[in-house]
């Protein structure tokens, strides 16, 4: 979301000039896009913005601001500890971007955008409005709706971003259509919460709203992300079974797997359910990967209800996993609950979900050796510029050598994979008789 957030930053203020620079000390301007789901996350925004102090003093016009969730958190904060920030603005400013930037130039400072807008099209437009935007790439994030209503009791979401408003589809449509007649292959839905998508406005269901998306000709891949648990409908069950450009991958957050921690956590479901819905996945869909997120040491979590979370990862099959901490936001209610663990309890039970998880991903994965798998490639590998790089339908990542005759990148190939990692897969590019082809020849390389 805070990629897309900033591609949008970058797209707003393009038309007064601003481009983007990769070193800093180039900059006319820096923005700060920052995350405040975590309280590292936090922390290291502000020891970020110390070492931008230096900078104003080579370049007294830079001008820096301070965008996302810590910004809508902390403002005051922030220009306390950090005067040389010169403007603040939350989630929901993102489109005011150029009155704020165009006031800071006139020596406006410390000004903070941070109040909450009513309706999605005012949020984002002209934000949105990308008929003319640039778009090299081959996926694309195309936003669904913004903010989030769970009030799940550990999280500054729904404090930081706001009420959930949906995106009408015409709207959403449109987007794929543009996205895809440039070139785009693969499409992320984005919301905090797709699977109540359009509830409160009436637009349809989510289910109904991927049935559209996979009309749109070009897109040959759907993701989406993020899945509540407690609203995920047998009909979006059914669109994995359904829609073959959608892909057999779901991030589906479970948290906890012990029922007094989720109620705790306000979830809106227990264990139970939450297993049921994923037996019914893998009915409909035996392949499909799943991926969770999981907070350890939320308070009052005991050995039991930990052992519980353990029990569960290993019922669930996870083919990946995150997982964290419990860290105190200040807005969330869960700050004044009892029972705080230490960190050195919540350190240990975090390695042991992540002992278990890497265990199960590294035995999938190796299990993946010696089959083909349809990748669709995005460019050369960040470690490995020799190989290509692209993922697989269930969003694992793929490495593979293949002849160096270029044109891969956005095609979707067969690659015999010959290596598991517990985070990648590393191959070759498929051929019929198992061999990688030879490098081009001169020949190959003209036609
Ligand atoms: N402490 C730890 N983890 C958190 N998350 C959200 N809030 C907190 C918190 N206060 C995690 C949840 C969520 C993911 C995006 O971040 O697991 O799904
Ligand atoms: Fe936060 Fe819960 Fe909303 Fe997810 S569903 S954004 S965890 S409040």
């Amino acid at each position: 979301m805070n990629v897309y957030d900033s591609e949008a930053m970058a797209r707003v203020l393009a038309p007064m000039g601003y481009e983007l620079t990769a070193h800093k000390k180039n900059a006319d301007c820096l923005l700060l896009n920052t995350c405040a789901i975590r309280a590292k996350a936090e922390q290291k925004v502000f020891s970020y913005l110390g070492r931008l102090t230096g900078l104003k003093g080579n370049n007294p016009d830079l001008l820096i601001g301070v965008g996302g969730c810590v910004a809508q958190q902390e403002a005051k904060k922030i220009f306390d500890r950090a005067p040389h920030v010169d403007f603040v603005f939350g989630p929901h400013a993102i489109n005011r971007l150029p009155e704020i930037v165009a006031q800071a130039e006139q020596g406006k400072r410390h000004a903070a955008a941070t109040e909450f807008l009513d309706s999605f099209e005012e949020i984002t437009q002209p934000l949105l409005d990308k008929a003319d935007q640039e778009q090299s790439g081959v996926s694309a994030f195309v936003t669904i709706m913004s903010g989030c209503d769970n009030y799940c009791t550990y999280c500054v979401v729904p404090h930081v971003r706001g009420r959930e408003m949906s995106r009408a589809s015409q709207a959403i449509l449109a987007e794929v259509e543009s996205l895809a007649a440039k070139g785009v292959k693969e499409i992320t839905l984005l919301g905090q919460n797709v699977n109540s998508y359009g509830n409160k406005e009436g637009f349809g269901s989510f289910a109904e709203l991927l049935g559209l998306v996979h009309e749109v000709e070009g897109v040959e891949r759907i993701r989406f992300t993020t899945s509540h648990p407690k609203d995920l409908s047998q009909e979006l069950i059914q669109a994995f079974a359904e829609l073959p450009k959608l892909c057999k991958h779901i991030h589906l957050p479970v948290q906890s797997g012990s029922n007094r921690i989720l109620k705790k956590m306000n979830r809106g479901y227990t264990r139970e359910d939450y297993l049921g819905k994923v037996c019914a996945l893998r009915e409909a869909c035996p392949e499909i990967r799943l991926t969770t997120d999981i907070i350890a040491g939320f308070p009052s979590e005991t050995e039991e209800d930990f052992q519980d979370t353990m029990d569960l990862i290993r019922q669930a099959d996870y083919d990946s996993l995150f997982a964290f901490m419990y860290s105190d936001r200040p807005l969330a209610p869960a700050v004044k609950f009892p029972g705080k663990l230490s960190e050195e309890v919540k350190g240990r039970r975090l390695a042991q979900v992540l002992e278990v998880s890497e265990e199960i991903a590294r035995a999938k994965h190796a299990a993946m050796i010696g089959s083909k798998q349809q990748v669709l490639v995005e460019g050369r590998s960040v470690q490995n510029p020799e190989q290509w790089r692209g993922r697989t339908g269930g969003h694992v990542t793929v490495n593979f050598l293949a002849p160096a005759c270029g044109g891969l990148v956005g095609k979707q190939v067969d690659v015999l994979i010959e290596n598991g990692y517990s985070n990648s897969l590393s191959g070759k590019l498929w051929t019929e008789d198992g061999d990688c082809p030879k490098p081009p020849t001169e020949e190959s390389h003209a036609a």
